[in-house]
């Protein structure tokens, strides 16, 4: 399997290779807490890093603080861009609960600051906007965080455009993180709005979560046709539909990671294209 091959992209002063690693996985079951093997996650990671992976995302909340630490722990934080994100606490049991506030913001980039051992995050994300606080107060807070040098890029996640919008009136807007990929297209105008402001959009569950069934025959033809998996063929498609797409597949298995860097070298053609967007 070959390593990353995908063309780059810029956020803010660092060049990224467009294929990144999702880093959400690495945590135990159901995003709570710690793996049964953290030394397996550690190696996931440094693997990534290894196959030319130099954008990896996570958050705070993945764990919560879990996963930000194995990447630290991994020694890949100096190797690769680490896009994270505040904005969610997490429930014992699971829950993901939107908290906005400007306090609140500061204290968890703080806190992700010395989780990862960085002077300053690489590119900071709003998780998802609070509807009960003010989301111009949010972004505010976080182009203060901008100004104050403690993150060097700002990115939204779970908005629609006219959030976007909004924020880019605060503070320059580096990235837009949204669910997109094959079978859920439904935030195509932002990966538009992206596209004609030359911003980054970052698909999240580019493959499906793992679940691609609704288009499985069009999808396994084309990989037929590839000598390759449904997953590659989710992945090629996300990075020849945009210049400006990010896809950061997840995975807590070596194996899949390989598949998944390796489907930076697979080309479609127009057939192809034609074919998954039917
Ligand atoms: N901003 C947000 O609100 C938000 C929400 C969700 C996710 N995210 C981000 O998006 C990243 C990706 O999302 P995701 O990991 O949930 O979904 P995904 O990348 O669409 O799919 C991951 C799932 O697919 C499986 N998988 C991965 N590669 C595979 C392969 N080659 N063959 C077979 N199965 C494979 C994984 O299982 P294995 O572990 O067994 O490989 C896992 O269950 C996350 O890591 C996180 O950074 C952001």
């Amino acid at each position: 399997m070959g390593t990353n091959q995908s063309d780059t992209f810029d956020i803010g002063e660092y060049t990224v290779h467009r294929l990144g690693f999702g880093a959400m996985r690495l945590c135990g079951e159901g995003i709570i807490g710690a793996p049964d093997d953290e030394e397996a996650a550690r190696d996931v990671a440094r693997e990534a890093v290894d196959l030319g992976v130099d954008f990896i995302d996570t958050a705070d909340s993945y764990g919560p603080g879990t996963s930000e630490r194995l990447l630290r722990e991994a020694g890949v934080v100096d190797n690769a861009l680490v896009a994270t994100k505040g904005g969610l606490l997490r429930s014992h049991d699971g829950d993901w609960l939107p908290h906005g506030d400007p306090d609140y913001l500061e204290n968890a980039a703080l806190a992700s600051i010395d989780r990862l051992g960085v002077d300053s995050i690489d590119l900071y994300q709003l998780h998802r906007p609070d509807p009960d606080t003010d989301f111009e107060a949010s972004v505010t807070k976080l182009a203060e965080l901008k100004d104050a040098g403690l993150v060097d890029n700002v990115g939204l996640s779970n908005v629609s455009v006219e959030q976007l919008e909004t924020a880019r009136d605060h503070v320059e807007v580096a990235t837009v993180q949204n669910n997109y990929n094959l079978v859920n297209r439904e935030h195509q105008d932002v990966l538009d709005a992206c596209e004609g402001a030359g911003i980054g959009f970052i698909p999240y569950f580019p493959l499906g979560a793992g679940d691609l069934d609704e288009k499985a025959e069009a999808v396994d033809a084309v990989a037929d046709a590839h000598d390759a998996s449904r997953y590659q063929v989710a992945l090629a498609w996300l990075l020849s539909s945009s210049d400006v797409t990010l896809p950061i597949p997840g995975t807590s298995s070596v194996e899949h990671l390989r598949e998944n860097v390796a489907a930076s070298g697979i080309e479609l053609t127009d057939d192809d294209l034609a074919r998954l967007s039917e």
